[in-house]
């Protein structure tokens, strides 16, 4: 498995099959952590292996949110030294508890790695502590709950859109601001077409990916698919309502084709979800049609409906409506798995 797909197909397990992890693998995962990154490579962390039923239960009757993860196989605690070997300043940092975190996060993607299903459960220190006689040197971190997985336990969860949360130079400074507006597109045809071929590449290396491991294929999908609900608010409540307007074409002509024809996409793109979710590889008629609907709507809305809208809007309109597409919710099209 190359380390991006490992990565981004990774997700929080908690449905685990009552199968025993043998010692080799939680040594192999163990292992993992100790290559962790650390300042001044001072490796704070402890890790403790916790396989009892009782002790298991006893710490998730704590965690407020592991109570539905006291079956878990195995559970690996993660401490760390509160006076680890740095200096003042990285202590004042508190940067052990950061390399407590790689440590537990590297064991996750392991743990993932080799076939396994785990979620990083956040303990209650105090009980913890007593429970597992923890030393007051040491400070809890938290720790990975695993197990092997049961079918269709793996289940996507949306993530924020990367201008959500990134920015450049400066904080809030979004890229647009720096290189050239996206409201500097010069038209609705030009943005909107680039986005029809960003959405395709995708859909393709999502099949690509598809045909030969299901698990990896998912977060392309998923990518997909939020993509694509974006294009088609996009559409529906900003790009469409001024072509309605200028034309009065309300109840009749392009746009009202074309919303018809977004509910056709919609269903493949939910049937084809579920489809992927259940661990199904057999998708390839579906994404077919799906390719089918796709390509015609594409072709009608590039060679009629963007430059029409293009023809009917000034230059300013369609900055503001760039601005408003820019400005969009999140929640309005960030949806999967409901
Ligand atoms: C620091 C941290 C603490 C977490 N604590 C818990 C927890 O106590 N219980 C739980 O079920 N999941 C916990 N999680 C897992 C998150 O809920 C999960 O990572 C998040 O919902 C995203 O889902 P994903 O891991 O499938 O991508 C924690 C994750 C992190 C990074």
């Amino acid at each position: 498995m190359d380390t991006l797909q490992t990565i981004l197909s990774r997700r929080s397990i908690g449905d685990w099959a009552k199968k025993n992890v043998p010692d080799k693998i939680i040594s192999q995962i163990l292992g993992v952590g100790r290559h962790s990154p650390s300042p001044l490579n001072s490796q704070p962390w402890h890790f403790i292996v916790v396989k009892n039923k009782k002790t298991i239960k006893a710490l998730m009757k704590y965690a407020h949110h592991g109570v539905s993860l006291s079956h878990a196989n195995t559970i690996i605690v993660v401490t760390v030294e509160r006076k680890a070997e740095t200096d003042q300043w990285l202590f004042e940092h508190e940067q052990f508890l950061c390399s407590g975190a790689c440590a537990l996060y590297n064991m996750w993607l392991a743990s993932y790695e080799l076939g396994l299903g785990s979620c990083w459960v956040t303990l209650d220190e105090l009980k913890t502590e007593e429970i597992l006689s923890i030393p007051s040197r040491q400070k809890v971190v938290g720790s990975l709950a695993t197990g092997y997985p049961k079918e269709g336990a793996h289940k996507e969860v949306p993530r924020k859109e990367l201008f959500e949360i990134t920015s450049y130079e400066k904080y809030g400074k979004k890229k647009d601001d720096v290189n050239g507006k996206m409201s500097k597109s010069s038209n609705i045809l030009e943005f909107m077409e680039k986005d029809h071929d960003r959405l395709d590449e995708v859909f393709d290396e999502f099949r690509n990916m598809r045909s030969t491991d299901i698990t990896k294929a998912r977060p392309l999908f998923h990518d997909f698919k939020i993509g694509l609900q974006r294009h088609i608010v996009w559409e529906e409540e900003i790009l469409f309502p001024i072509f309605e307007n200028k034309t009065g074409m309300h109840d009749t002509g392009p746009s009202v084709v074309m919303r018809m024809e977004h509910r056709k996409i919609k269903d493949f793109l939910e049937k084809i979800h579920d489809s992927i979710a259940r661990g199904e590889n057999k998708v390839e008629g579906l994404e077919n049609d799906l390719v089918e609907v796709l390509t015609e709507h594409n072709n009608k809305e590039e060679n009629i409906l963007y430059p029409w809208i293009d023809n009917e809007t000034s230059e300013q309109e369609r900055n503001e409506a760039f601005t408003k597409m820019e400005n969009l919710p999140a929640e309005k099209y960030n949806k999967c798995c409901e």
